[in-house]
């Protein structure tokens, strides 16, 4: 069974923006990246990848999710230059410390697993970055059916920084401010809609939205974007806000099939049942409703449009060639 979902993605109707956009990149200024990096240096660091993803990812469906979110947040702080993966050294707080990965990242030991496998067979030729990237897709591919060749020859930085996490949106944006924080990163508003369609699979700290059940402004103490029954459901689930705690408190999943990448995520947000601020105001905003309706509508297009997306993602403020370094341990600079 590839997919974690109860029905598989037809390839076909996904196949023909595929080709489009393998034409199309090739005049895009992605062109320091590409499929195929590895192909004599390490043929087989693709395949050790997608072993171990699909092991954990069997054993754990959601750290499908972690490596997916993970690989998101490497990019928009510093690129794609795993960045994330360093952990903090003396006098300086790392990216893993930071409210938006600590303690909700997950996904860590797949990356460190795979590493250890490849380096034994080709030291210090494949970065961590890729091996994320790599990651992220046979997550797709293992959750939702949806398989994109990843662009390589990403480069490790050395650097991590606690307060440049900061870049990432945080959960209680609307439409507008998500918007821009994707077009800083080059990405458009479709792409930003299209690309919260990961929130199908995986969970969320109580902590990342208990305000909309229980303190969301002077008049209501539950945000009226809500499904109120949802709401209730939610209430059984997690504490007010100030009792979630360092930890975050419980979690719930982001969709009703947290195991499954699919366009049901767009779907609950026609229902007002987006478990965020920033997945519920992707369908409550004119400039984005539309999005949102056309994803839930026609799923093939979104899995395609994500892989795309996924693409664009994986390419931003990488570093090539001479730049950075191949990381012997993904957890710390050589
Ligand atoms: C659009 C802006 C986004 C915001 C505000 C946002 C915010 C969040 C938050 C608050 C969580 C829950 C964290 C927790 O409390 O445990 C989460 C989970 C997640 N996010 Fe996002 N996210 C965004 C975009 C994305 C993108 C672009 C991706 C990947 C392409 C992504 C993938 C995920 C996944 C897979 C999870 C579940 C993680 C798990 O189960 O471990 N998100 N996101
Ligand atoms: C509270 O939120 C509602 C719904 O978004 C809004 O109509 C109302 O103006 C807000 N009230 C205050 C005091 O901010």
């Amino acid at each position: 069974m590839t997919s974690g979902c109860s029905y598989k993605l037809n390839s076909f109707t996904i196949l023909p923006s595929c080709i489009v956009f393998l034409v199309l990149c090739s005049t895009l200024s992605l062109a320091s990246l590409r499929v195929g990096f590895y192909k004599s240096s390490c043929p087989s660091a693709e395949a050790i990848v997608r072993k171990a993803v699909n092991k954990a990812v069997s054993q754990n469906p959601g750290l499908g999710a972690g490596l997916i979110r993970m690989h998101f947040h490497d990019c928009f702080v510093r690129g794609c230059d795993a960045s994330v993966l360093l952990k903090s050294t003396p006098g300086n707080p790392s990216e893993r410390e930071h409210i938006a990965n600590n303690p909700s990242l997950r996904g860590f030991e797949v990356i460190d697993e795979a590493k250890a496998a490849i380096e034994a067979l080709c030291p210090q030729t494949v970065s961590c970055a890729d091996i994320l990237a790599f990651a992220a897709r046979d997550s797709s591919y293992k959750l939702g059916g949806i398989n994109y060749a990843v662009r390589v020859g990403r480069r490790d930085g050395r650097v991590s920084r606690e307060d440049e996490v900061a870049e990432l949106p945080p959960p209680f944006f609307n439409a507008q401010q998500l918007a821009d924080n994707f077009a800083r990163k080059g990405m458009s508003a479709d792409e930003m809609v299209t690309l919260s369609g990961a929130h199908s699979i995986g969970v969320s700290h109580c902590s990342s939205f208990s305000e909309r059940l229980y303190s969301f402004n002077a008049t209501h103490a539950q945000d009226p974007s809500m499904d109120p029954r949802y709401a209730a459901f939610l209430k059984t689930k997690c504490p007010p806000p100030s009792a979630n705690g360092a930890s975050g408190g419980p979690t719930v999943a982001l969709d009703p099939t947290p195991n499954c990448m699919d366009n049901k995520y767009y779907m609950e947000l026609k229902k007002n049942r987006g478990l965020l601020t920033s997945d519920q105001t992707l369908m409550n905003s004119p400039s984005t409703q539309r999005m949102v309706v056309n994803n839930a509508r026609n799923g093939g297009a979104w899995a395609a449009k994500f892989a795309k997306a996924m693409v664009h993602m994986g390419s931003l403020d990488v570093l090539t060639g001479t730049q950075g370094e191949i990381r012997r341990l993904c957890s710390v600079v050589n």
